[in-house]
């Protein structure tokens, strides 16, 4: 692996969709809670609409998330204005639009908060398209110290990396569970870490990416009593819903620099 990558201070936990179990996920609310409760880190995803607009918005449909129903590959961004994205999680967040992808960048910078943004390419999506129209504008916005690109879909990861090199772009490898070719696809990618589900994690595995020197990070662990071991093992960061509900288990201190 390269030594060429950026020096974050990647913190402990980090606030998943934002501090989802507070406020609806992916939105500028749940940004701005996140920064309430004191993280300067979130997971958020990104996807493009149908005319082409990165939206910060993680399932394929609006359903779950919103008032209105339909593909985000059909709609159009005055179509998306219209709907109301936090009515479904609380009346405190009535009146709640969808993110662009600019406007949550905007907040971010105001906010000098840090990004682990996850390219979501759901089936039938091209992650390459989606790594063309999102990855200049993560570059323009913030500092490598303060962003980290993170996908399942290889594409988009591989355009990603087309883009911008390692220096200047982070770029995380995202599976369920880490497959015995981790390190030959971290080391196509020159990647920064590996973000996997908390509960597919090995000891055996955790150890062997941190001896690689690759960061290693978890979604997403709501028990911090469960996961108090995975520290041990060498886990980076925790993405968890409620990042808060380690106050009373507390990790490790913000990891060194590599
Ligand atoms: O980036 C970690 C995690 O968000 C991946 O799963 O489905 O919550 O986007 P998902
Ligand atoms: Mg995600």
């Amino acid at each position: 692996m390269t030594t060429s990558h950026p020096h974050i201070a990647l913190p402990p936990l980090i606030a998943h969709r934002g501090l989802s179990a507070h406020a609806p996920e992916n939105t500028l609310a749940a940004v701005k809670a996140a920064h309430e409760a004191g993280f300067q880190w979130v997971e958020l995803d990104v996807q493009l609409l149908g005319d082409g607009t990165p939206v910060i918005w993680h399932d394929a449909t609006l359903k779950r998330c919103s008032d209105g129903h339909g593909r985000l590959a059909t709609l159009d961004l005055a179509m998306v204005r219209k709907l109301d994205v936090g009515a479904w999680f609380g009346d405190g967040f009535r009146g709640e639009r969808m993110a662009t992808l600019s406007e949550m960048l905007d907040l971010l910078v105001s906010l000098e908060m840090g990004v682990n943004m996850e390219l979501k390419v759901s089936s039938r999506r091209s992650g390459t398209e989606l790594a063309e129209a999102v990855i200049p504008r993560l570059l323009e916005a913030l500092p490598a110290e303060r962003l980290i690109v993170s996908s399942f879909d290889q594409p988009a990861l591989r355009q990603a990396r087309a883009i911008a090199d390692a220096s200047l772009l982070p770029i995380g490898v995202l599976s369920e569970s880490v497959p015995n070719k981790w390190q030959s696809r971290c080391e196509a990618l020159d990647a920064y870490s590996i973000h996997t589900d908390w509960t597919r994690l090995t000891a055996r595995r955790a150890r062997e990416i941190k001896a690689a020197g690759y960061r290693l990070l978890c979604y997403t662990p709501n028990d911090p009593a469960a996961f108090a071991s995975r520290w041990s093992w060498g886990v980076d960061s925790a993405i968890s819903d409620d990042p808060g509900l380690y106050a009373d288990i507390a990790p490790p201190p913000t990891t060194a620099v590599r």
